[in-house]
């Protein structure tokens, strides 16, 4: 048995044991009460095992190294929270003055699936497609055809789960892999789409290579990929600080400058038409708003709940209320330690994002040549 088989089989038992068979039935706070304790334990310890604080070179390529382990385990242990604060579809968007924090939502998917130049009938891929939200908007949208790819067994089994619920089992399916290294044929997708996954790569070049060849030739690649913006300065100690709080709040092996993002695009054979940050804009109302504690932010009476659960005051409600189950033993060892690392991710956001040191969306939208060999 190859290593990376070995490494699925291990990963889909663990699953199983942490998060039981009846995956469907629960989200958020049940999902999250009902884990197995000594495997929700390991699977915590497996994330933050290389999260010592340290940034020096050799901490570095450790994470690097362990990059599929250790995203695998902190999806493991996130996934509830990002349903409880977030819902299902797991990125930033931007919202005009007035808009619903769902709608918002929607209407960034919809963005990308335009500018990728989505069409009803194309065979797309979704590469780190979290439990399915944006493939479900995006197959509704433009009722075209969406093939999931993630390395965590318990987001793809929930993401199925939707599927059926929701009667979309035609137009979509999620499959488990490593996008490093992907199983599909070459040249097997009309359009590639990406939305904040990419970034847990542990080499850009290496997953946009991967996706340029299953990508047909003449095909598009669209993502909102994370990356640190011209402003960052990696030798600057505060700088490097928000890179390290976004790393390690976010189970990222390493933080990449723009400018790393846009050569590897172009190294495997891309052509790239657009590279824009949406995020460096006058929005009134920024894309980091639902972190912060700004109630003047906040947009609709209907964004009152999951603004509560994602600002600061309600994110402390929420780690008090996680650390004293825990204390009592009523959530699993560990569960405090995640609310933390959450709490480290979402101050490196707001300041990252404040500063423009950090984008969430920088959107390229590339191309594969018509006359691409493979
Ligand atoms: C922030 S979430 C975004 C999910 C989804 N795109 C969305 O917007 O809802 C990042 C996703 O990338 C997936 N991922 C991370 N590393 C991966 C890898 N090596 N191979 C495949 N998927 C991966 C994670 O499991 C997770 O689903």
């Amino acid at each position: 048995m190859s290593d990376a088989t070995e490494l699925r089989r291990r990963q889909a038992e663990f699953s199983k044991e942490l998060h039981g068979d009846d995956i469907g039935s629960k989200t958020g706070v049940s999902a999250f009460l009902s884990k197995n304790r000594s495997a929700q334990k390991e699977a915590v310890t497996k994330y933050l095992k290389h999260w010592d604080g340290k940034v020096d070179k050799d901490a570095e390529d450790r994470r690097l190294e362990d990059y599929n382990e250790s995203t695998h385990s902190y999806y493991n242990v996130v996934t509830d929270f990002y349903e409880y604060g977030w819902g299902s579809s797991f990125h930033f968007s931007r919202y005009y003055k007035g808009e619903n924090f769902f709608a918002a939502m929607a209407r960034h998917e919809h963005y990308l699936a335009y500018k990728a130049g989505i069409q009803k009938g194309d065979l797309v891929l979704d590469v780190g497609c979290g439990v399915g939200g944006p493939a479900r908007e995006i197959s509704r949208f433009t009722g075209c055809n969406i093939i999931g790819l993630n390395n965590n067994d318990y987001q793809i089994a929930k993401a199925k789960w939707y599927s059926k619920k929701y009667h979309l089992e035609d137009q979509l399916d999620f499959v488990k892999g490593d996008f490093m290294n992907m199983d599909f044929e070459p040249n097997t997708f009309d359009k590639v789409y990406a939305i904040e996954a990419t970034c847990h790569a542990p080499s850009l070049e290496g997953v946009y290579g991967q996706i340029y060849k299953v990508l047909k030739p003449g095909g598009t690649f669209a993502v909102y990929e994370w990356v640190m913006t011209e402003r960052y300065d990696e030798s600057n100690p505060k700088h490097r600080k928000i890179a390290y709080e976004i790393e390690i709040g976010d189970g990222i092996p390493k933080m990449f400058h723009v400018d790393v993002a846009k050569q590897a695009l172009t190294n495997v054979g891309f052509e790239v038409s657009v590279a824009q940050d949406l995020a460096d804009n006058d929005d009134e109302v920024p894309w980091y708003y639902p972190l912060t504690g700004e109630w003047k932010y906040v947009q609709t009476l209907t964004d009152l709940g999951t603004f509560f659960r994602t600002s600061f005051f309600g994110r402390k409600f929420t780690s008090a209320m996680v650390s004293l189950m825990e204390k009592v033993g009523i959530a699993p060892e560990g569960s405090s330690k995640v609310t933390n690392a959450l709490e480290e991710a979402a101050i490196g956001l707001v300041a990252g994002g404040r500063e423009k040191l950090f984008t969430p969306m920088m959107l390229f939208v590339a191309k594969k040549p018509l006359d691409a060999s493979d």
